[in-house]
């Protein structure tokens, strides 16, 4: 067994939950911060140490893994700066690199280690990897040697460049602009034919032609309802990501914005694809 740390984890989410739970069955003390946070990250949160204030897990953790929406990361990495932190920061959310880099520059580039995650919660083994990046990602990947979640450390050469130092971003972003990207595209083309009075013409020739495209609609509608409130931020750091690269960054600009308009549906149980499209189509009117 690797040894024993003391690890917090900003903020037991979905995610970040089972983030916590694969550290504790690799045998590590994880500590979380009730400060602000909800009932529900509370609950997700047993089993882990409490502490009150950033100051006060900052001052028993060894290290400190962000994993929070994309649209709170710089803000948290900052808050977590002001504190004194002097062990290593591993931001695991869906960011730009250019974010990531920013995050490395607020932490001190030798204490940052950067991540991406790939899959659902991690409930069960095989589903879901962490990708670690940088000098410390191997070290890093080393805390998780039991548990669902599988850690991944990136290749990196001693005084490697920037772009190895913030690959695990880079992975997640090009993983997430095909993945989130289809889901955007495939909803907007529902409220698109819904919208010009050809919804179920549009259905039946799926039927005919392209069967999957019907039940994939109805899937992606109930998997993306309650999440696009923190999709937005990500298909922002997307088109970010590409427009760094030199490459057309529209397309993820306009998956945010669909993306946007469904964040009135947060909180709610899965949606149907039909409330899905009212909602894309309630804000295109106002
Ligand atoms: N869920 C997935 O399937 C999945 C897959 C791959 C990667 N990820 C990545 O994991 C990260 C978190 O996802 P998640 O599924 O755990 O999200 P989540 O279930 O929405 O949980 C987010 C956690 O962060 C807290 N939070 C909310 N707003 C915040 C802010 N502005 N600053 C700091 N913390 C905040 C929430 O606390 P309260 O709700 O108590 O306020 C909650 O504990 C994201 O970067 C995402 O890209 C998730």
């Amino acid at each position: 067994m690797a040894l024993q740390r003391n690890i917090g984890v900003l903020h037991p989410g979905a995610m970040g939950a089972t983030v916590a739970q694969t550290l504790l069955d690799s045998g590590h003390q994880v500590g979380w911060v009730s400060a602000n946070r909800s009932a529900e990250t509370a609950q997700r949160a047993r089993g882990c140490m409490p502490f009150d204030s950033l100051d006060e897990i900052a001052a028993w953790a060894d290290a400190l893994i962000s994993v929070c929406p994309p649209h709170g990361a710089v803000e948290l990495a900052e808050r977590v700066h002001a504190t004194g932190f002097t062990g290593l920061y591993v931001d695991a959310n869906a960011l730009a690199p250019s974010t990531s880099l920013k995050i490395a520059e607020i932490i001190g580039t030798g204490a940052y280690v950067d991540g991406g995650i790939i899959g659902p919660p991690a409930i069960d083994a095989g589903t879901t990897r962490l990708y670690l990046s940088g000098q410390h990602g191997a070290g890093v990947a080393h805390w998780f040697s039991a548990g669902a979640l599988k850690a991944v450390a990136l290749p990196f050469d001693v005084g490697g460049s920037q772009q190895q130092q913030v690959a695990a971003s880079m992975l997640k972003m090009s993983y997430a602009a095909y993945s989130k990207g289809a889901s955007a595209l495939l909803l907007s083309v529902n409220a698109l034919a819904e919208a010009g009075g050809v919804a179920d013409a549009l259905r039946s020739e799926w039927a005919i032609s392209a069967p999957d495209l019907l039940k994939r609609s109805e899937f992606t509608a109930k998997m993306t309802s309650g999440k696009a409130w923190r999709f937005q931020g990500e298909m922002l750091e997307i088109s970010e990501t590409y427009s760094n690269a030199g490459l057309p960054d529209d397309f993820h600009a306009g998956a945010a914005a669909i993306y946007e308009r469904m964040s009135q549906l947060k909180d709610l149980p899965p949606q149907a694809l039909d409330a899905v499209v009212a909602a894309i189509l309630e804000r295109s009117r106002s």
